[in-house]
């Protein structure tokens, strides 16, 4: 008997050594982990846009009055979080319009149902669902992002990426943009919620605006990240983003080949999310250092 389960250890073990250890986790290979994300945010995707065709009103307001929830924000949420819950029971779950949900796998979705909600709800044809798949608790600090979509619902467009197999639209591989000058550079940004953030955000890109070629403020922060994975931007940054907001563009980003960093030594947080061509990236990060001063 023993000798049996012996047997079963060793061909589990070598079945596990012909897929490249950064293509598995906790017995899940990370295309399968895609497939699942990929399913999920496109019927969630087509929720959005039924919803969007049918007309929005915003249901209430959370952290200041300019952010907002929609009701479209809440089903859809609802129904990722079903569909996963039947899909991969026992995953944790931490979402932008529900309670977290500890994982007992080792696994945790982090899913923006609608990322940009203020353009959904003006009927500005650039939102997202955005899906991800980390390995530990739901840290940007300590997580693994192990799998990755971002879909545009009004457009189609669909970035995804598993951890060291790439990021692609659609199924074409991407690439960020090779490195340019920062004076020659497209750089993205978003703002907070918070007044008082915000102000201090806009004297930043005051500043900055005269040292880069232009500065693009589109407003979905998972989109911005999948624009420079797939080279429509120089370089991004944002302070005061919540994992959900980047969980899956950071990893579709860094697949890309951008450097995808926080502030100093630390990995994106609350704090600073920046990415861009390794080259462009540390430029920015060098000179937004400089005006913060
Ligand atoms: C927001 C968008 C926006 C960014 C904000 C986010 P939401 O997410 O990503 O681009 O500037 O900081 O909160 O609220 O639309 O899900
Ligand atoms: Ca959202």
């Amino acid at each position: 008997m023993d000798a049996i389960v012996d047997a079963d250890v060793a061909v589990a073990r070598a079945a596990r050594r012909r897929v490249p250890q950064h293509q598995y986790a906790g017995g899940v290979p990370h295309e399968s982990l895609l497939t699942t994300a990929r399913t999920i945010a496109l019927r969630a995707g087509e929720l959005a846009r039924l919803r969007r065709s049918e007309g929005v009103e915003v249901a209430a307001s959370k952290s200041s009055p300019v952010d907002i929830v929609t009701a479209a924000d809440r089903e859809t949420e609802a129904l990722i979080r079903g569909l996963l819950a039947d899909e991969r029971p026992g995953d944790g779950f931490f979402g932008e319009e529900s309670g977290a949900e500890r994982s007992t796998t080792g696994l945790t979705w982090l899913v923006d149902p609608i990322d940009g909600t203020v353009n959904f709800l003006y009927g500005i044809p650039h939102y997202a669902v955005s899906i991800a798949v980390v390995e530990g608790e739901p840290d940007p600090q300590t997580w693994t992002a192990l799998a990755a979509c971002v879909v545009n619902p009004a457009t189609g467009e669909l970035f995804t990426a598993t951890a060291g197999g790439g990021a692609f639209l659609g199924t074409a591989p991407i690439r960020v943009a090779d490195a340019v000058p920062l004076s020659q550079a497209l750089v993205a940004t978003g703002f907070a919620y918070d007044s008082t953030t915000r102000g201090e955000q806009g004297r930043l890109v005051a500043e900055l605006l005269p040292l880069v070629r232009d500065i693009r403020r589109l407003g979905t922060a998972s989109l911005d990240l999948c624009f420079v994975a797939s080279g429509r931007y120089n370089a991004y940054f944002e302070r005061t983003l919540s994992p959900w907001d980047h969980a899956a563009g950071a990893l579709i980003a860094r697949e890309a080949g951008a450097t995808v960093k926080g502030a100093g030594d630390a990995r994106p947080d609350r704090e600073l999310i920046l990415a861009g061509h390794p080259d462009v990236a540390a430029d920015l990060d060098r000179t937004l250092g400089q005006l913060a001063r």
